[in-house]
């Protein structure tokens, strides 16, 4: 079978530059192009001093990218994310978008140029399989207990707050009828954690999912990658797009 053929936007940020790594290590991937705004010109293999990378181009847009490709995958900040996505949807390319802080008509208007496409679009919160199983936990205590709050912390160049993981389990904890509060820290020395608190007569339980390595998202983003290409329409959860990561034995 041919490689999926892909495009990574933010390839020279934090995240963005692990991803790289871990794609081009994956089998069934080819990273054809990345985007980025000021090193564009470069190559990003020399830019992250990665031999593996050699040969891919920067660009600044993806429209500037010549390569043909399938995918194109973003993490750089939300107004940039949207502009590209749409760039790339508009090359008939599907896509994926790890960035956070998107809001809800930004991405109506992404799924609808999706549709007319009939190309697939999803926007994902969290990449990290701890992640998802936390969230499972949360909606469990949440039936049970009536309330849950919710602390996130993050390293304090991120620029949204709360998160775009603790955003969507308050929507989903709301949507269960469960109160629920979103307390927010950006602190130096922290990459990503999140703890989930219920409290009752006499006890408090907790249960904390923290990422220590942004390599925790490679994984998750190969897996939600093979997928979209097999799908058509809008996602937001990496469950309902990969339904193997939460399924029991
Ligand atoms: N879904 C998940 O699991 C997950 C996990 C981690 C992070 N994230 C999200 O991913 C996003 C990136 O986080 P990060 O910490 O990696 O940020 P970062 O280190 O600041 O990297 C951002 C990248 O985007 C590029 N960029 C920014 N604006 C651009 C534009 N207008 N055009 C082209 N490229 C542009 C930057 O290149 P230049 O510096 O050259 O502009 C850089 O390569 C954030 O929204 C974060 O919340 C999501």
């Amino acid at each position: 079978m041919s490689p999926i053929r892909l495009v990574l936007g933010g390839a020279t940020g934090k995240t963005g530059s692990e991803v790289a790594r871990h794609l081009v290590q994956e089998d069934g991937f080819e990273i054809v192009g990345a985007v980025g705004r000021s090193l564009a010109g470069g190559d990003l293999g020399g830019l992250l001093g990665e031999g593996r990378l050699r040969g891919i181009p920067l660009s600044a847009s993806v429209s500037e990218i010549g390569a043909q490709a399938d995918l194109y995958i973003d993490f750089t900040q939300a107004e940039a994310a949207v502009s590209l996505a749409t760039e790339a949807l508009t090359k008939g390319l599907r896509v994926l978008i790890g960035t956070s802080g998107i809001d809800s008509e930004a991405a109506s208007r992404l799924a609808q140029e999706a549709a007319r496409r009939s190309l697939a679009v999803a926007i994902i919160p969290n990449f990290a399989l701890g992640s998802l199983l936390q969230r499972r936990m949360a909606l469990e205590l949440g039936r049970r207990y009536g309330r849950v709050e919710v602390v996130e912390g993050h390293h304090i160049a991120k620029r949204d707050a709360p998160s775009g993981t603790a955003r969507d389990l308050r929507d989903r904890l709301e949507a269960e009828g469960v109160a629920v509060a979103v307390h927010a820290i950006r602190i130096a020395g922290l990459l990503a954690r999140q703890e989930v608190w219920v409290g009752g007569v006499g006890e408090v339980l907790t249960v904390s999912h923290e990422v220590t390595s942004r390599r925790a998202y490679g994984p998750g983003v190969a897996m939600a990658a093979r997928r979209l290409m097999a799908v058509s329409g809008f996602f937001t959860d990496l469950a309902e797009l990969c339904p193997e990561l939460l399924a029991q034995d």
